[in-house]
């Protein structure tokens, strides 16, 4: 298992960070919905699914609420496992969000069907830790879908994605200096992913592309 000291690239995502990051997604329905199909299309009812890096959990949290997945959420971040706790008591809904880093995950091998993790993997400070430990605890025959914004974001396609937000004023301009500047940064092109990847054992895997993200499908 590939250990590693600081589990943040960049700023970690702790206190009122955190809480903002909390409230602004909140509203972020049409990014839920889209991530809640692709967990449907890619695993059955009854999979144990692993979230990594779930932030606030609201992913997480509406898969459990369905009844068909028993799902685990795992973020180095103690503010956001605190808050996904409490959201979770809120809904009524059964999640076992753990406090732990993406590279060195404190679950045996094999023990989930499937693996996603969205808006957080350029974050790693060692992603191929991170996708070695992702094929680690996938039972063979498993999938993990990694979805993150992609180095080579257009401007346009951010400020597409930002009027959906809904948000105004101040926190809009902020969001978008964000993403138009800060995130692509630590983000990843198609062929560095697929680089990474090769460092490995998943040996299939499906990069598709979109104006904002890059949808990453591997298979155990
Ligand atoms: C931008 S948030 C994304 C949260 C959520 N997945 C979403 O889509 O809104 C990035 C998340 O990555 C987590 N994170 C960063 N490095 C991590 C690591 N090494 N292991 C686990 N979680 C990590 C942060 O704590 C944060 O919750």
């Amino acid at each position: 298992m590939t250990k590693t000291g600081k589990g943040y690239k960049g700023i970690g995502m702790e206190g009122t960070i955190a809480r903002w990051y909390a409230a602004g997604t909140a509203k972020d329905a049409s990014r839920f919905e889209a991530q809640f199909a692709q967990v449907r299309r890619l695993t059955g009812q009854g999979s144990a699914v692993l979230e990594v890096a779930p932030g606030p959990g609201y992913l997480s949290i509406a898969l459990a609420g369905t009844g068909d997945y028993t799902v685990t959420g795992l973020d180095i971040s103690e503010t956001f496992v605190k808050i996904a706790k409490s959201k979770a008591a809120e809904a009524g809904a059964e999640v076992d969000f753990r406090h732990g880093n993406a590279s060195a995950m404190p679950f045996a091998d094999e023990s989930f069907d499937f693996v996603i993790c969205c808006a957080a993997f350029k974050n790693f400070s060692d992603p191929v830790g991170a996708l070695r430990e992702m094929h680690r605890v996938l039972r063979p025959g498993g999938c993990a879908l990694i979805s993150d914004l992609r180095k080579d974001v257009s401007k346009e396609a951010v400020d597409k994605d930002v009027d959906k937000l809904g948000v105004t004023g101040l926190n809009k301009i902020f969001i978008r200096y964000v993403l138009r500047s800060v995130l692509p940064r630590r983000a990843y092109l198609e062929s560095e992913f697929a680089a990474l990847i090769a460092h490995t054992r998943f040996r299939t895997f499906d990069i598709q592309v979109s104006p904002l993200a890059l949808d990453v499908e591997l298979r155990k």
